[in-house]
């Protein structure tokens, strides 16, 4: 079988890789992929906004199944239309992916099916906010309505700071936006949490932590993730019930209700107060480097998971785990989340020791003449899995040190809060 994956990122090169295991795979295109997928898959350079062109692709090639990755195709509705030329697709709708395309429409499904979350306001514009403010207790969380690469969020301590934010959101640092939301800040343990749909039926597909702050400590800037561990150590049982009828349960039936399914990856993140788990947000796709830590440890077939989701019969699928311990690093050009030099070359990755249980996952590579250039702030992704979270990080720190990169940085404290 031949299967497209769309993105070019951590995520998109861990599922090429993953999947390129399952012996029903003959060939993997990837939309456009990066340095990493280039040497198991063949990369098409395409512009992922023209939905005719990598339509035209995917039926000329022949493409039996296609994987979209990232979020913002899938906002835009790139399952919608290549459904209506007859092309097996994975992922969300465009109805279902306002789920993360829009916090408006998830929080006020979370108001009508009383689905734990932080109390917010809706503004759309800043003498309202400024009115809201000078009456608030801070901290206080302001985010942008719309799509912002996880970057849109400010946790803002006093006055200015907010009103710095509002100005930021408004004057369209992160795109054109109309509403911004002012949150309740949450104080508790973030967590990650993973299920796969088909419409009909889904199932867990792990937890993770991720960092993503730019600093140790969980200081600095956000951004897209500098590094997870996965399980969480937050998961157990009674845990995992609450979450699943306290928030994805009610979810699946709003959009049920609205006359819409769920087939995709879901992923819900969390704010775990006192054992409770409050929503924070969903994103409509595997979270990055989150779908890199958990797909290693995956025992079953990845392609017959996602062809069974394209089917309705996830429920005839048994998931089966590794169970080990995996940790992520990733590898960042100096200077994200700002200002980075592109087009920096990499050598020594013949040094660098992969097994089944050490992976490097390419995200902002691309190759050229042979040889290897970091074109984008989050460069590798270095994962390992092993029976405990410091080995698995001991065996990528031998790693990173093998390749030696001057122009790259990392955390060095990913995992803190599960290895001693
Ligand atoms: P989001 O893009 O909504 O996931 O927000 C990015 C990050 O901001 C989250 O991962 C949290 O660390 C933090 N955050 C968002 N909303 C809240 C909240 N209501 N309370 C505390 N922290 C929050
Ligand atoms: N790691 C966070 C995200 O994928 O949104």
């Amino acid at each position: 079988m031949k299967v497209g994956i769309i993105g070019s990122g951590g995520r998109e090169h861990s599922i090429c890789q993953i999947i390129k295991k399952s012996n029903k795979v003959e060939k993997i295109y990837c939309f456009p992929g990066n340095a990493g997928t280039a040497q198991i898959a063949e990369n098409i350079n395409i512009d992922l906004e023209n939905f005719e062109n990598i339509k035209n692709l995917i039926i000329n090639k022949e493409i039996d199944l296609v994987i979209v990755g990232p979020e913002k195709p899938l906002v835009e509705g790139i399952v919608d239309y290549l459904r209506r030329f007859k092309i097996k697709v994975f992922g969300p709708n465009k109805i279902a992916s306002q789920l993360e395309g829009s916090k408006i429409f998830t929080k006020q499904i979370c108001e009508k099916f009383n689905i734990p979350t932080a109390k917010f306001g809706i503004f759309k514009n800043i003498d309202d906010v400024k009115k809201f403010l000078k009456k608030t207790n801070f901290p206080i969380v302001i985010k942008a309505d719309n799509l912002a690469s996880g970057k849109g969020v400010y946790i803002c301590e006093e006055f200015n700071e907010a009103i710095n934010a509002v100005e930021e959101i408004f004057t369209g640092k992160f795109g054109k936006a109309e509403n911004l939301l002012i949150e309740e800040f949450l104080k508790g343990e973030e967590m990650s949490f993973f299920t796969i749909h088909d419409g009909r039926h889904f199932k867990i597909f792990g937890t993770a932590q991720d960092h993503k702050r730019v600093l140790e400590g969980d200081r600095g800037k956000n951004t897209g993730g500098m590094g997870a561990y996965s399980p969480s150590r937050l998961i157990s049982d009674e845990l995992e019930k609450k979450i699943l009828n306290k928030i994805i349960k009610p979810t699946l039936q709003a959009l049920s209700e609205i006359g819409t399914e769920y087939q995709g990856f879901l992923y819900t993140g969390l704010m775990i107060v006192n054992n409770e788990p409050y929503l924070i947000e969903y994103n409509v796709r595997m979270g990055d480097p989150e779908c890199q830590t958990i797909l290693p440890n995956l025992k079953t077939d990845l392609y017959e998971i996602f062809i069974a989701c394209c089917e309705h019969s996830l429920d005839k699928i048994k998931i089966e785990w590794l169970n080990k311990k995996s940790l992520c690093i990733v590898l960042c050009s100096k200077g994200y989340p700002e200002k980075i030099k592109k087009n920096v070359e990499i050598s020594n990755l013949d040094n660098l020791k992969l097994d089944k249980s050490n992976f490097l996952f390419h995200a902002g590579t691309k190759l050229e003449n042979k040889k290897i250039y970091a074109i984008g702030g989050r460069v590798f992704n270095f994962v390992s899995l092993s029976d405990d979270f410091a080995s698995a990080k001991k065996n990528i720190i031998n790693n990173i040190s093998a390749l030696d990169w001057s122009e790259g940085f990392y955390r060095k404290d990913i995992g803190y809060k599960v290895i001693k």
